[in-house]
């Protein structure tokens, strides 16, 4: 059988401080899609890494009087130990200082050179350092007395230099086609829309090289210039999988990506610029785009200014990070800004895992303990009721995997603690206690039931909560290579033999 192949990427991040909870809600959405992936049986390729070149890295580093590789050095180090403590199963961190990346990059830009999309010229506009980003007038405003980019409300400056250009204007309209002709290559829709008015406006040529500082990949012939950061970090993408060895399994198997997972902010680069460098270069284009939107703290951007800034680690430490997994993804509807705070985060903990979940798989297990020589009873004789708890979750399984690849993870999350209320609710209403004393086989079929039924939650957890997910499978003694979607539907598969594992408490309830 053909196996089938899955690569999806998060953005990559620039190493200019520490990483926040943005960049963590980022890699904890193309986790949980990756994770998902592999459970349905496809050989996934998931990448993340850092975005080191450019004028704000090198600005960062003088500020901070380090040698700007030090600090790139120092600061990736960060973002690659955050992978780990975000329990990421990412196959590859790629840094754009490596030389497999430069590799690709230069030849990116000879394709560019080569198909006459690349001329020489003069730049003359606003640049955001901070958004690495070039802006026209009418998208800058004054505040401050200052001038600022009007939707990222990030400093401008002037800037005037030589300059090479990519001719972006010549591609609306292949642009334009290919979104209409590939609905679903840019999500949510209402992003869609957002690109698809901006590029009918028509398009400007793109400065892709700047001389004015040093800090990037020297244009190939011409080392007065380096290429321009958003084209060198896009490329980032073709680099992990061997580009330009095209003839390479990883490039083979996994070109062109399933889904790049960005951030609303960088919708314009992914959607256009990208699309546009790889047409020139006729390389086939991304399956998907998708922009998520941002992370608000107390209804506002989180920003060291506003103090109101939630770190990651901070909160991993305190409540653990199956929590807080689980709570970004049940909390913020993907595609929209979604507040978040420590009070809905405890709230949800509460509720969701150790009343919920938690309590379910505990007092099951207690019970079987207690009353079944602490192994899973068996049944063939399954009621109405028994039947009815199975099965809706049986059959629902379609259709969170259409959840899942919309990438309508918030929804996905809601149906699958759905189905674990339900089942609370079924052990409360069958009352197995007072089974014991009339009918211990109607007993065996209420507890057979609703350990499967743990079982398929469990399975369905694995991508969201997979430290926790895997504790409760280890205690039913799931074997490991049985924890996948396709098992969900089959009936009589639990080990009834071996005794339950040791039970212990999973969520703990935070005050
Ligand atoms: N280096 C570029 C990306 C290059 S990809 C080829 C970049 N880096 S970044 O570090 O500034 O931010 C990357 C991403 O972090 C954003 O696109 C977004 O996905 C995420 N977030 C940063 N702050 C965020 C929030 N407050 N909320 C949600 N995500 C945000 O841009």
């Amino acid at each position: 059988m053909k196996t089938k192949n899955y690569y999806i990427t998060t953005p990559i991040y620039y190493p200019s401080g520490k990483p926040h909870m943005g960049h963590a809600y980022s890699s904890i959405i193309a986790d949980v899609i990756a994770r998902y992936k592999r459970l349905e049986g496809y050989k996934v390729y998931f990448l993340t890494g850092t975005d080191e070149h450019g004028l704000k890295i090198q600005r960062e580093a003088e500020k901070n009087k380090k040698k700007t590789q030090i600090f790139c050095d120092e600061l990736s180090k960060k973002f690659k130990e955050l992978t780990k403590i975000l329990n990421l199963s990412n196959n590859d961190f790629i840094r754009t200082t490596e030389k497999r990346h430069y590799n690709s990059v230069e030849d990116l830009w000879n394709k560019l050179v080569e198909s006459g999309d690349i001329y020489l010229d003069k730049y003359k506009g606003w640049y955001s350092v901070s958004d690495e980003a070039y802006y026209d007038s009418d998208e800058i405003e004054d505040k401050n007395n200052c001038k600022v980019s009007i939707v990222s409300g990030s400093k401008v400056e002037w800037v005037e230099e030589e300059s090479y250009f990519f001719k972006l204007s010549s591609w609306s309209k292949k642009l334009l086609e290919h979104y209409k002709s590939n609905p679903g290559f840019i999500l949510p829709v209402s992003r869609n829309n957002e690109v698809v008015k901006f590029v009918e406006k028509g398009l400007k040529d793109l400065s892709v090289s700047r001389t004015s500082f040093s800090w990037g990949i020297p244009v190939p012939k011409n080392k007065k210039h380096v290429i321009y950061v958003w084209l060198d970090a896009l490329t980032n993408y073709l680099s992990a999988i061997n580009y330009p060895d095209t003839s390479s399994d990883l490039y083979k198997e996994f070109w062109p990506a399933d889904l790049h997972i960005i951030g609303k902010d960088i919708l314009r680069f992914h959607a256009i610029y990208w699309p546009a460098f790889l047409m020139a270069a006729k390389l086939p284009l991304p399956k998907r785009i998708f922009g998520h939107g941002w992370i608000l703290s107390d209804e506002k951007k989180m920003s060291k200014s506003l103090g109101n800034i939630l770190d990651p680690i901070d909160i991993i430490e305190k409540y653990g990070i199956d929590q807080l997994r689980y709570y970004l993804i049940k909390e913020v509807s993907l595609g929209n800004d979604g507040n978040i705070s420590l009070e809905n985060l405890k709230n949800c903990i509460n509720n969701d895992l150790a009343n919920n979940y938690g309590n379910l798989c505990q007092r099951v297990f207690s019970f079987i303990k207690k009353n079944c020589e602490n192994k899973i009873p068996k049944s063939n004789d399954f009621s109405k009721n028994d039947k009815a708890l199975t099965n809706k979750l049986k059959n629902n399984v379609q259709k969170l995997n259409e959840l899942i690849n919309r990438q309508d993870l918030n929804n996905y999350i809601k149906q699958v603690i759905e189905h674990s209320f339900d089942s609370n609710k079924y052990f409360n209403d069958s009352e197995p206690w007072s089974l014991k004393k009339t009918d211990t086989k109607k007993m065996y079929s209420v507890l057979h039931s609703i350990v499967e039924q743990i079982k398929n939650i469990s399975i369905l957890l694995l991508p969201i909560i997979p430290d926790s997910a895997n504790k409760i499978l280890d205690i039913i003694n799931v074997d490991k290579n049985l924890r996948i979607i396709s098992e969900i539907n089959k009936n009589n598969n639990l080990n009834h033999d071996k005794e339950l594992g040791n039970i212990e408490i999973l969520f703990r309830k935070v005050e």
